[in-house]
This record gives structure tokens, C-alpha cells and sequence, in this order.
């Protein structure tokens, strides 16, 4: 895989990608941070050795580089996902990339199903611990530990510093701002009600399909991660309607304002 890495990154940075300092990872239905970047390049994951392609039709994918509150960023729009047919390592090869360009610090979004009753869609959530139902882990595979340890450290993988940042801004500027425990699943299929009891029971605040691969990846590679969960439906299985993934991507849209201005001061911040 390093060679492979190395070449990718060698591509862009002939491109232009000029040692970034942080990586930003925007999720379902929040593109709109990239209109706050001073664009220097932008490129088509299809045009990048060795990325996997973008496929889901929500995705713009494409790897941008610029100045985002006054720092050299890479911001991802668009992800790769399981349910897509992508391997978890695939999944997590631009998280390599974007750390063997130069970035220190890694910020995380996504669209999230609200578990915990008390968190309303709309509203944000920082994700203080995760729960990995994905069935895999994208460090299991022969040669990881030529990458960074193999048996990585998961006590903390979300920067305490960056969090409590993360809390002061957002009451500087009235922003609701819940914490809690994100769990992963593969998707796509939506959860049944017997799935969603259990993800209360084990301790969950919300539910994704993404998110967690990377931060495994990102705490392989020793960077400071941070990750905020846009609620966008509840999740009460006593009063289950059918989900509406327009409407799921609507309200990720809604809240995104909120996560834009958290994004911004915190970069300023760092
Ligand atoms: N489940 C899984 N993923 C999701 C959900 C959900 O309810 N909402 C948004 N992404």
C-alpha cells in the first residue's frame, strides 16, 4: 500500500497540494462548507491515481485544497462508504493521503440518525466516543504495522482539546451542541425498530454509516481528530415512520449553518 500512497501523493502534489495542515471531511448533504474556502485547486476523485471513485449520486467527489480561515486545509466533498462496495481500506485510503501531505489534524462530519430522544433533528452532536458495528476494521489487513501500530490505542480517539474548543465556540455563538456516542453500521438499509432498541441498549446517542473507518485510521496515523454528527432524523422505535433519505439530506442541509460556524472558528482556533 505505501506505494501506492506515495504515488498518490506525489500526483498531488505536483498538483499543488502544498502540505495542508488540516483535513476536512464533509458528509451527506454538507457541501456548502467548500463555498467558504479560498479555492487554490480542486480535482475529481476520478482523476486521482489510485482513489477509489466516486458512484453515489449525492456525492460531488472531489479532492479541494485552500485556505479555509486562515489555514491551508483539504477538504474532502464527498466520501467513500461501505455500502458502496468499498472496502474499509478503500474507504480510508485518502485519510492516508491527506496525512502523508502534511495534515496534523483531521475534522470529521456526517449525517446521523438521533438514538438518544433527547437529541432533536436539526440539532448537532459531538462525538465524544463511537462504537464500531461494521463488522471489519480497516487497520486488518498484512503489512498495517509497516503504516503505524497495528494494535492502535482507541482510549481516546477524539482530541479532548479540540472538543472542548469545539463546546466553547458553539456556546458563543448559541449553537446547540450534544455529545455523545456515534455507532457505525454498513447501511444502506435503514435500521428496523429491534435494531434501533438494541443500538439505545448498548449505548448509543446516534447512528451513521460512516465516520468511524476514519477515525481508526486517523488514530492509526497519530493525527488529532475531531467529529460532529448532524442529527437529520429520530429514531424512536415506538413511533417509526418510514425514513425519507430526501428528507434525511434536506435537514442535514438545514443544520449545516451551524456546523459551517463551528468548522470556521475552530480552524482559526487550531
Ligand atoms: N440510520 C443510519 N444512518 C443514518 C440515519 C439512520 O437513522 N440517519 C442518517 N443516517
Amino acid at each position: 500500500m505505501l506505494k501506492l500512497i506515495n504515488e498518490t501523493t506525489n500526483y498531488l502534489k505536483k498538483e499543488g497540494f502544498d502540505t495542508p495542515e488540516v483535513g476536512i471531511i464533509l458528509g451527506t448533504g454538507l457541501g456548502l462548507l467548500t463555498q467558504e474556502i479560498e479555492i487554490i485547486k480542486e480535482i475529481s476523485y476520478n482523476d486521482i491515481p489510485h482513489f477509489p471513485t466516486a458512484t453515489v449520486e449525492f456525492h460531488t467527489g472531489k479532492l479541494i485544497y485552500g485556505i479555509l480561515a486562515g489555514k491551508k486545509v483539504i477538504v474532502m466533498q464527498g466520501r467513500f462508504h461501505v455500502y458502496e462496495g468499498y472496502s474499509l481500506q478503500d474507504v480510508t485510503y485518502p485519510v492516508r493521503i491527506m496525512e502523508k501531505l502534511g495534515i496534523h489534524t483531521l475534522l470529521v462530519s456526517n449525517a446521523a440518525g438521533a438514538i438518544n430522544l433527547n437529541y432533536k433533528k436539526g440539532e448537532l452532536m459531538l462525538i465524544e466516543d463511537h462504537i464500531n458495528l461494521q463488522g471489519g476494521s480497516p487497520l486488518a489487513f498484512k503489512g498495517v504495522e509497516t503504516l503505524g501500530e497495528r494494535f492502535t490505542d482507541m482510549s481516546a480517539p477524539y482530541n479532548k482539546d479540540i472538543n472542548a474548543t469545539f463546546k466553547s465556540i458553539a456556546k458563543a455563538n448559541s449553537i446547540t451542541l450534544h455529545e455523545g456516542v456515534y455507532t457505525s453500521v454498513v447501511g444502506p438499509q435503514l435500521e428496523t425498530r429491534a435494531e434501533y432498541r438494541m443500538l439505545k441498549i448498548i449505548g448509543s446517542d446516534a447512528v451513521g454509516m460512516s465516520t468511524v473507518p476514519e477515525i481508526i485510521v486517523a488514530n492509526h496515523l497519530s493525527l488529532k481528530t475531531a467529529a460532529i454528527s448532524v442529527l437529520t432524523d429520530e429514531c424512536d422505535p415506538d413511533n417509526l415512520k418510514p425514513v425519507d433519505i430526501g428528507e434525511i439530506i434536506a435537514m442535514a442541509t438545514k443544520a449545516e449553518p451551524n456546523m459551517i460556524t463551528l468548522f470556521k472558528a475552530l480552524i482559526k482556533q487550531l
